[in-house]
């Protein structure tokens, strides 16, 4: 059987993530991983924190704490934040891990050793007022090629070219936005991607059926852009120091660059995971020589073309067999309110105050429901509340209560066995057979828009079912006919609890707990991969059943307007 890897983009450390960074890629990520766990799948679902780079450096200075602390700090809130969401990572690593440096030097020393790496005289940007060399993103100005105003020196955010800080017009420090800056001369290590276009193009065309065309798109125009050989070392002090025995040392005292390390930190989270865990080698398997593992990635789309050609250069260039990754699963943005969310502009809601507002599963339902797939997507309090309201209380939660509810109130909470599944339940069935292969086929593609629309096309379905039941009408008249529909109710939620345990585990819980117990050791809800005419007939006849408390209170219209006022 096929193992299965998951990565997500590592979230930086410079502080909470916002909802759109949850939404592009440890959302989606962590839906995959336990619909996988789901289908009985051997599944490793890795994430850690990305701590290198200025952007730390900068944050622990405006938080007054040296670098590692900050990190250090900070790397336990996001992880804490993440259980919170029940992001369900087997390891939450950390990119300054000693495990990183081992392998983030190891995957050096080979690109040098296969001539891969070259030592350049670069021309660095110089702060003066900030008496520090200036990352490239820290240098501000005009994109040549679009015209936007505020470009990064290392890509601009506004056409995702990619850019080198001396292309900007006007250029200036992002930190104090003193245009004193002056260019030095300093050596750097230098990745030679020219000599790699062909490799990639073709591992890229190999993967042309299994690729979003986002992904697909984004990684050609950089092919047909033409590779630029890359700088991999930066001159700060935070960070996998380069290794003396490479360049006989005339690299010393320098880091990699964070965008260098990051992405091997995937690689060594699944080491510190089997560190941590006494599983000693087991990590290489899912990397080296792993041709039983499917590899999927999730990320936004400017991280695409790391994930399509930075990393995969990376390791092809070790000559090592190390897994590519086998399925990109890119997202565009999700806007706030028509603007974008922004950390720097504390623009938005962020994971932290998120869940003061509403439990996690709201807003895993609501942002994967509304995930940007094919295009970006916007949040807007109305549209929010409208879909919360009308999913997760009318129908769904609607469901659960009207069936254990009137089971409690007429057949003394106890799954009814009177009466035979008759015409009405045969109906049923053969469409909630459609309908979860339909939903199933969408989550192995990992297409979760339509997937959610269809989950929501199952609860409807029940729900109309119950309509036609009628078991109050029926309760009058014909005993049996109510208990067909009671149980039937029963069964059905207990099938919905499954289905949803991917998107909304807690929920799902609930759910499943009131109609039958869920064993203490128990993980997942395994996905009912039988047929629906013996999932939904597995209720025994007299077991007990409880009502749970409200599944999802309504938002009402003056919390729609505070919080609007709040996050305005
Ligand atoms: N921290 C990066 C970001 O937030 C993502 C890093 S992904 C990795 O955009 F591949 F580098 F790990
Ligand atoms: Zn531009």
């Amino acid at each position: 059987m096929n193992r299965v890897l998951i990565t997500s983009a590592l979230p930086y450390i410079n502080g909470v993530k916002h909802l759109g960074n949850l939404v592009g890629s440890m959302l989606p990520a962590d839906i995959f991983a336990r619909y996988s766990r789901a289908r009985g799948r051997e599944t490793l679902f890795i994430c850690a924190t990305d701590e290198h780079g200025t952007p730390a450096e900068l944050a622990a200075l405006e938080a007054g704490q040296d670098v590692a602390t900050y990190c250090a700090e900070q790397h336990e809130i996001q992880k804490a934040l993440g259980e919170r969401y029940g992001l369900s990572w087997d390891y939450f690593g950390r990119s300054s891990s000693i495990q990183n440096r081992e392998i983030t030097q190891h995957f050096a020393r080979q690109l040098w050793k296969n001539g891969h790496l070259e030592v350049r005289t670069t021309r660095q940007v110089y702060s003066n007022a900030e008496k520090r060399f200036l990352p490239d993103r820290y240098v501000i100005g005009t994109c040549p090629h679009c015209g936007y105003e505020r470009a990064r020196g290392d890509q601009c955010e506004n056409c995702t070219r990619v850019l080198d800080p001396t292309d900007l017009i006007n250029p200036r420090s992002a930190v104090s936005n003193s245009p004193d800056i002056e260019i030095r001369d300093s050596a750097h290590l230098f990745l030679k991607q020219s000599l790699f276009v062909e490799q990639l193009r073709t591992w890229i065309d190999s993967h042309d059926k299994e690729w979003p065309a986002l992904a697909l798109s984004i990684a050609r125009k950089w092919l047909d852009e033409g590779l630029k050989d890359r700088g991999i070392t930066r001159d700060l002090e935070w960070g996998v120091p380069v290794p003396d025995d490479i360049a006989d040392g005339q690299l010393k005292g320098k880091v990699f660059y964070v965008w260098f390390d990051a992405p091997i930190e995937y690689i060594a989270a699944t080491k510190e995971w089997a560190d941590a865990n006494g599983k000693g080698n087991i990590w290489k398997s899912w990397w080296h020589d792993a041709n039983d593992v499917t590899y999927w990635e999730f990320m936004g789309k400017d991280n695409v073309p790391f994930h399509t050609v930075g990393f995969p250069v990376t390791i092809m260039g070790s000559g090592e067999p190390w897994k590519l990754v086998d399925r990109i699963k890119g997202f565009n943005w999700m806007n706030y309110d028509g603007g974008k969310f922004s950390t720097s502009g504390k623009r938005g809601v962020f994971m932290d105050t998120a869940l003061e507002l509403l439990p996690a599963d709201a807003w895993r339902y609501y942002l994967i429901a509304n995930a940007p797939e094919s295009a970006d997507s916007n949040f807007t309090w109305d549209h929010f509340a409208g879909v919360l309201n009308k999913d997760l209380a009318d129908v769904l939660g609607n469901f659960v209560n009207r069936v254990t509810k009137f089971c409690i109130a007429r057949f003394d909470g106890k799954v009814p066995g009177e009466g035979v599944y008759g015409e009405d339940e045969n109906t049923l069935i053969a469409e909630m057979d459609r309908r979860v292969a339909q939903y199933a086929e969408f989550m192995e593609q990992a297409e979760f828009r339509k997937a959610l629309g269809e989950l929501r096309a199952i609860w409807v379905t029940g729900n109309e079912y119950m309509t036609r039941a009628a078991p109050w009408t029926h309760i009058k008249t014909d005993r049996d006919k109510a208990a067909v529909g009671v149980r039937m109710g029963l069964n059905l939620i207990h099938v919905f609890s499954h289905l949803c345990w991917p998107v909304m585990p807690s929920m799902a819980r609930v759910m499943h707990l009131a109609i039958q117990p869920i064993a203490d050791n128990a993980e997942v809800l395994p996905w009912p991969d039988y047929p629906m005419a013996k999932a939904l007939d597995e209720l025994e006849a007299g077991q007990p059943i409880t009502a749970p408390d409200v599944l999802f209170a309504k938002i009402a219209d003056e919390q729609i307007a505070e919080w609007k006022a709040r996050f305005g």
